[in-house]
């Protein structure tokens, strides 16, 4: 949900900018634009990729070692040149880049309007930069005092960077329910939204809290303020992400990278917390809290999306391995509901980003309610990392392909550690079964290597049905939330409609919808409902679909009604998920790629969505 970057230090900014804002792209990609300042401001914006903007710029971009630059999922506004960020004031002395949304801003404009300013673009953020101004002239006051009035103005959520060509070695950024990280080098810093940007420069970083205000100047001062102007002491953290992480190595996409790091993504979030020769499972963020969690007396999942389905299999799992009653939320729908929440309970929330507004919003709310919040998250120092009371990070590395496919994974494998652990110390998992399980567990990231060497047959499907105008997605059990993400992963990426649907209750409504032009994906694995699915596919068959099946090594009697089959090995069934999503993920990237499609920005979509 837009990206920001911006530079003060002694070397060029304009080439800082322009790679901070193609690593930032995936956050939205509809315009992008730079200000470069120097005595003047220099603008260029355009509508379009970052590609886009760099030809707009020109091969030789003004010469200056101060910057903002943005690139926008646009909110208000049509995404063209004039509503591309950064906007400028009336007088053209500030110029600034926003994330988020100024709910406020309809009452603001109208005020700033009786004063005499005027408004060349259709959005929020041109208004927020005109409120500085007039706080700024109206008062003489300098840059970062004008802000902090206008924060306390502006009602919403926003991430932002201003800078003042009268101060035009200061940097003011601030930050409010939108992520905002400063990057602290040698002689200079830089601010992003997340720290893609930053790290080819320095690990040295500082997370912005809500309602802090940051204020960097070229002398190699980092001074924070929260809203009331008290000062607060930077915190600096150190991270661990390597650049190779940021790039493609080779794959025509990120998303295709993404669904092969799978095998080393999975391990990576077992490592250190699974020892299957030892029988333990330890989940050292969640250490301080574990008596809540282990005594809980009904666990609420919240999530959106991808993460919403993570949630959905947790539900299986904690079901079935902990005993342990769940109800999974739609984050969006939490937030504004009046839940029961009772002593014992524990809300859980799933996130790759870390930063979904619906997401966070539905964790604050429960919180004010008494809850005890956990997060499994991917991206470290996120704010539903830093809001939680424990939690555990996935360590799926950046994922940046829009279409989640490695954090999917890795959540599911981090929900089914701490099922196990909860079980196991439950005493629901009797010690046999328990070991039985941790083994396989342990054997996944193979498994899921096995199956990812059917790619080649994967592809020939996606070659047989990419002409499709709709699917169907089936499965039970444990593979009806996969039957949900592999609808959602063709949707999002090729734009064909689909859906998924727990195999039974096809018949009751969306059997009408078969005929042969239908292809049905039937998730069909040899566990406990098999002899039921396996009458669902007849069903289908009987009707003309296309059948494409997802079955286990060694099944002969799908083959009997299957168009086509893809094998997954033989697991148990808590983990089939974990496999039997891997087809998908392929089976929609090819169709994505062979209908033309741009797999990792896929259209009207960005990766963090920030907004509500
Ligand atoms: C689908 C997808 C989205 C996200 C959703 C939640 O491929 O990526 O549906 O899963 O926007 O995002 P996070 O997990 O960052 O909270």
């Amino acid at each position: 949900m837009c990206g920001i970057v911006a530079y003060l230090g002694d070397k060029h900014a304009y080439p800082i900018l322009v790679e901070g804002l193609h690593r930032l792209e995936y956050r939205g990609y509809d315009s992008a634009g730079i200000v470069l300042l120097d005595d003047e401001i220099h603008l260029v914006k355009k509508k379009g990729k970052v590609r886009d903007l760099e030809d707009a710029a020109g091969g030789t971009p003004k010469r200056s070692t101060i910057g903002i630059g943005h690139t926008r999922w646009a909110t208000h506004g049509e995404p063209n040149d004039v509503n591309a960020h950064p906007h400028l004031s009336g007088n053209g002395r500030l110029a600034l880049v926003h994330n988020g949304i100024i709910e406020n801003y309809a009452i603001l404009k109208k005020a700033l309007e009786r004063l005499g300013h005027t408004f060349v673009s259709e959005t929020d953020t041109e208004v927020f930069v005109h409120l500085i101004e007039e706080y700024q002239t109206r008062d003489g006051i300098s840059i970062e005092e004008a802000v902090l009035q206008a924060l306390n103005r502006v009602i919403g959520a926003y991430a932002i960077v201003v800078v003042d060509k009268e101060d035009p070695d200061k940097l003011v950024a601030a930050r409010k329910q939108s992520p905002l990280v400063v990057g602290v080098g040698d002689d200079e810093f830089l601010v992003a939204s997340d720290a893609s940007p930053i790290v080819k420069y320095t690990n040295k970083v500082v997370y912005l809290n809500d309602h802090e205000l940051a204020i960097i100047t070229r002398d190699g001062n980092l001074n924070i303020r929260d809203i009331a102007n008290n000062h607060v002491e930077p915190r600096v953290e150190e991270i661990d992400l390597k650049i190779e992480e940021l790039e493609k190595e080779g794959y025509d996409f990120f998303m295709h990278k993404e669904i092969h790091q799978q095998p080393q993504t999975i391990m990576d979030c077992m490592r250190g917390r699974l020892n299957v020769q030892e029988g333990w499972i330890k989940l050292g963020g969640l250490e301080e809290y574990k008596k809540q969690i282990l005594q809980a007396n009904r666990m609420i999942i919240a999530g959106c999306g991808t993460s919403w389905h993570a949630g959905l299999i947790a539900e299986y799992l904690f079901e079935d391995l902990a005993r342990l009653p769940v109800e999974v939320e739609y984050a969006s729908e939490l937030r504004y509901r009046n839940p029961v929440i009772r002593e014992g309970d524990v809300v859980l929330a799933i996130s790759q980003s870390g930063e979904t507004a619906d997401t966070l919003a539905a964790l604050k709310h429960v919180k004010e309610k008494g809850a005890t919040i956990y997060g499994i998250v991917n991206v470290v120092g996120s704010s539903i990392a830093r809001i939680t009371h424990a939690g555990s990070y996935i360590h799926a590395g950046p994922e940046i392909g829009v279409a989640s496919t490695k954090a999917f994974t890795g959540q599911v494998t981090l929900l089914s550690l701490m099922a196990l652990m909860i079980g196991y110390e439950r005493g629901t998992i009797p010690l046999t079964r328990y070991e039985e399980l941790i083994s396989e567990l342990g054997q996944i990231p193979e498994k899921v290597r096995e199956v990812l060497a059917y790619e080649e047959q994967v592809k020939y499907i996606a070659s047989e049905i990419k002409d499709t105008a709709n699917a169907l997605y089936l499965g039970r059990g444990y593979n009806f939330p996969v039957a949900l993400e592999g609808a959602l992963k063709l949707k999002e990426i090729s734009y064909i409609h689909a859906e998924g649907y727990p195999a039974a209750e096809m018949k009751h409504g969306p059997i009408a919808l078969i005929d042969e032009n239908m292809p049905v994906i039937v998730i069909a694995t040899n566990q406990s409902a098999y002899d039921k699915i396996l009458s669902n596919v007849q069903e289908v068959k009987a009707r003309k679909a296309k059948v494409i099946a997802i079955t286990t090594k060694g099944d002969e009697q799908l083959k009997k009604y299957a168009d086509y089959i893809v094998e997954i090995p033989e697991t148990m069934e808590p983990f089939t998920p974990l496999l039997s999503v891997i087809p998908l993920q392929l089976l929609s990237y090819y169709i994505a790629v062979m209908r033309g499609c741009n797999v990792d920005q896929p259209r009207n979509l960005a990766k963090s969505v920030t907004v509500e």
